[in-house]
Order: structure tokens, then sequence, then C-alpha cells
């Protein structure tokens, strides 16, 4: 493990969001959001399962938080489910949503571990939806209001707030696509998403920090570099056109306060004036979550990609070079805040035999990984933390329950939680990085 000794100050973390652990959707006042109807309807997702138990986290999560601290991290990053606190997205709070969050936070801080707060991972308040979802520009004051009152109700405790969590995710999967809550497939609609995403992330960091609050604040986004399949020119201008759309039009309003241009780009209708210099408010971090790269090929069928180093049970390529190559790439075109990468991981076909669960291509990949982290920091970027995907398994979205991403395996009949192979792996790494 000799390569992959950090900085003293690199923080180590792990990662969950609210719909994919806590299940408890009717309990203490949570009202249904878009997850919620999207996964009760038939067919939307693997096994029809839904997030209506999940890990039962909103239950078990003393002994979550123990298991956490049990790994040795710095650092927890999960969600805050705004229908548990803001039951209708508008108006009124919820005391018991609000009370759980709290203790969370305290909890983790009592085991002396750092909360880093997602404000929003895709479970928007259905009622908000009912009103036109983030296509509605209405919504954007909402979050705000949402975000501004998690900020002040928690910023005395949290390590950082994020607004959105891959808001290409929210966008694109969500309103093209409709793989993803809320299911819509309308481009148009789906461009009007990331936009009015985008512009809620930059009035709500206006808000919060006119306010007082000092707690760092950023953005996840979800990125890849593009290989082209081939030299020819056509995969190369699709690689162009695919990064642009993945990662450009995402980064540079944030970072440049302008969308990428190129004839055969789509344009912003929802645009209005000022709204770029809103979004391009300054970041006190980028947080990335990795876990592959787009292969561009214009071919029918398609050139394969070269899976050199295999592929996760997602059926996504492992390449972990990708990881560098995106990083500086991000260098080299934009001013970058300090970045954490906030997901990283694979899913595995784990199964629990005499109480172990033998992971090892999970701990290929991890070594993999951060040894991609440590060259992009060798070339000067600057990465302050890395959290893995995930904790435990959890609903994965649309493959449901059958894609586990965990350093812990969970059992959803009994809900027992079981250290995999990858767990003890993490901790011994952790343990053996220079104290701060
Ligand atoms: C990311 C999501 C996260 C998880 C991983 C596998 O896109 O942010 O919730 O599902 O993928």
């Amino acid at each position: 493990m000799q390569d992959l000794i950090f900085p003293p100050s690199f923080q180590w973390g792990v990662a969950t969001s609210s719909y994919q652990i806590e299940g408890a959707v009717s309990e203490d006042g949570r009202a249904p959001s878009i997850w919620d109807t999207f996964s009760h309807q038939p067919g939307k997702v693997d096994n029809d399962d839904t997030g209506d138990v999940a890990c039962d986290h909103y239950h078990r999560w003393q002994s979550d938080l123990d298991m956490i601290k049990g790994l040795g991290v710095d650092a927890y990053r999960f969600s805050i489910a705004w229908p548990r606190v803001q039951p209708l997205g508008s108006g009124a709070w919820n005391p018991l949503g609000l009370g759980f969050y709290d203790r969370l936070v305290d909890g983790l801080l009592e085991r002396g571990i750092a909360p880093h707060v997602t404000l929003y991972h895709w479970d928007l308040p259905q009622a908000l939806q009912d009103k036109g979802g983030w296509a509605a520009r209405d919504t954007v004051q909402r979050f705000v209001d949402y975000a501004l009152a998690m900020a002040e109700r928690l910023g005395d405790r949290a390590a950082s707030f994020a607004t959105h969590n891959e808001p290409w995710v929210t966008s694109v999967l969500g309103n093209q696509t409709g793989l993803f809550a809320p299911g819509l497939k309308d481009p148009v609609i789906a461009r009007r998403v990331a936009h009015h995403l985008l512009l809620s992330h930059g009035m709500a960091l206006q808000a919060i920090r006119a306010a007082g609050v000092k707690t760092p604040l950023g953005i996840v986004l979800n990125q890849s570099p593009a290989t082209p399949a081939t030299s020819s020119a056509e995969d190369i201008a699709l690689a162009a056109r695919e990064y642009a759309l993945f990662v450009r039009w995402f980064a540079e309003p944030l970072l440049l306060g302008r969308y990428p241009e190129a004839p055969d780009l789509p344009i912003c209708e929802a645009l209005q004036p000022g709204d770029l210099e809103t979004i391009a408010q300054p970041l006190d971090f980028l947080g990335i979550n990795y876990y592959t790269r787009i292969w561009s090929s214009t071919s029918n069928p398609p050139v394969p990609a070269p899976h050199a180093c295999g592929t996760s049970d997602m059926g996504w390529e492992n390449y972990p070079e990708g990881l560098t190559e995106l990083l500086c790439g991000l260098k080299r075109d934009y001013p970058l805040p300090p970045i954490f990468i906030t997901e990283n991981g694979m899913a595995n076909r784990d199964v629990v035999i005499d109480g172990k669960v033998d992971d090892q291509p999970r701990i290929e990949y991890m070594r993999t990984h951060l040894q991609a982290v440590k060259a992009a920091m060798n070339a000067g970027v600057d990465v302050r933390g890395f959290f893995y995907w995930s904790l435990m398994d959890n609903f994965e979205w649309s493959s449901g329950y059958a894609k586990r991403f965990g350093l812990f395996h969970v059992d959803y009949k009994t809900q027992v939680r079981t250290p995999k192979e990858s767990a003890h792996w993490y901790r011994r790494l952790i343990e053996q990085q220079p104290s701060a």
C-alpha cells in the first residue's frame, strides 16, 4: 500500500444518499418524493423494487454511524431528504424530519466524523413536480428557501454543503431518457431542468453567504473523459460532443460563466439575462463523481471498449486512468477550486460465504482509482479527499437492490450488515496514512 500514502490533511470518507438508504418513507410526516412515485410505477425499477424500506437507516442510524466510525474514516457524505424536512417543498417545515438530521449530524460529530451534507440527491418533493418540477423556474426559489433553511440550521456543525448531486443525471436521465424519476422524455424540458438546477445552485450560494453562514459551499458533478473509439474524424467529433454535453455543459457555466458553444450543441432557451453571473458564484470546493469513461463510437455496431481492467456489475468499464485524465483535463481547462472525489466505487456480485464477502475486484478498483487520484495530485491537481460510494449496499435507482456498491453487504431480509473484505482493506489503508 506504500504507493497509496496521501497527505496528512487528506480526508477519507464514505458516501450515501437519503432515498437510497433511509426507508421510512411515510413516517414522521415525510411526504412522497418523485422517487416514491416513480419506483411505485410497475416496470420502472428492476424487480419493481422501491425505497420504502431500503436499508432502514432512518431507524438504524445509530448503529450505522458506529459502523462508519469502525472504518476509521474522517468524513461522511449523506443527503437530506427534502420531503422529510419540508414535505410539500414550500411552506411548513417538519420538526420531526429536521430533528432526524440534527441527531444524525450530532451523532457524527460525537464520533469524530465530519458531516458533509448534500442538499439535493434527487428526491424532489412530489408536490413540486406536480407544479412542473425543475422545468418550472419557480422551483429554483423553492430550492433556495430550502437550502438556506438547512444551512442556517446545520451550518454551525456541517463540514460542507453541496447544493446538487449530478445535475446531468437529474436533467438527462430524469427528463430526457426517462430512465430515472420523474421519467419524462423531453429534451427541451431536460435543458430547462439543467439550467434551473445550476441557477438554483448559484442563488442558494448567494443566499447562504448573505446570511453569514461560513460553511464551505460547492456542488457535485458526475464527470468522465470521452475517448474516441478510433482515430476517425467522426469518432473524434462524437467524443468532443459527448464531453461537451456531459462535462462542459455543467463545468463551464459554473467555472467560466458561459455555456459551451458549437453549432451542434443545443441552446438553452430558459436562459435569462443575469443567470450566468448568478450561476458562476465562487465555489469553495467542487465534488467529482467518477465511475467510468465515455466510449465514443459512431460505427454500427459500435467498436467495443477494450475493458482491460474488467467491468463492474453495472456493465461499466473499469478505467482508472480516466480519473487522472479527467482531473488533469479540468485543471487544464478551468480555474478550479479544491476538488473532492465525492463518489467512486463499483458494483460487484457480492455473496456472503461463511460470514465473509471476498470482493477482490472492488479492492482492485479502489486501489487503482486511488492511484489515479494520486497521479493527478502529483500533476498538480488540488484533491482534498475521497469518498467511497457507498458505505453499504442500497437502492441503486432503476437497478433496484440487485446492484451492490457497498463496503458493507446488506441482507435486505434481516437488515444485517456484513463488512466485505474491501471494508477491511479500506480501514487498513486509512490506518496507514500519516496523521494530521
Ligand atoms: C451516482 C449516484 C449515486 C449512486 C452511484 C452508483 O450516479 O450519485 O447515488 O447511485 O451513481
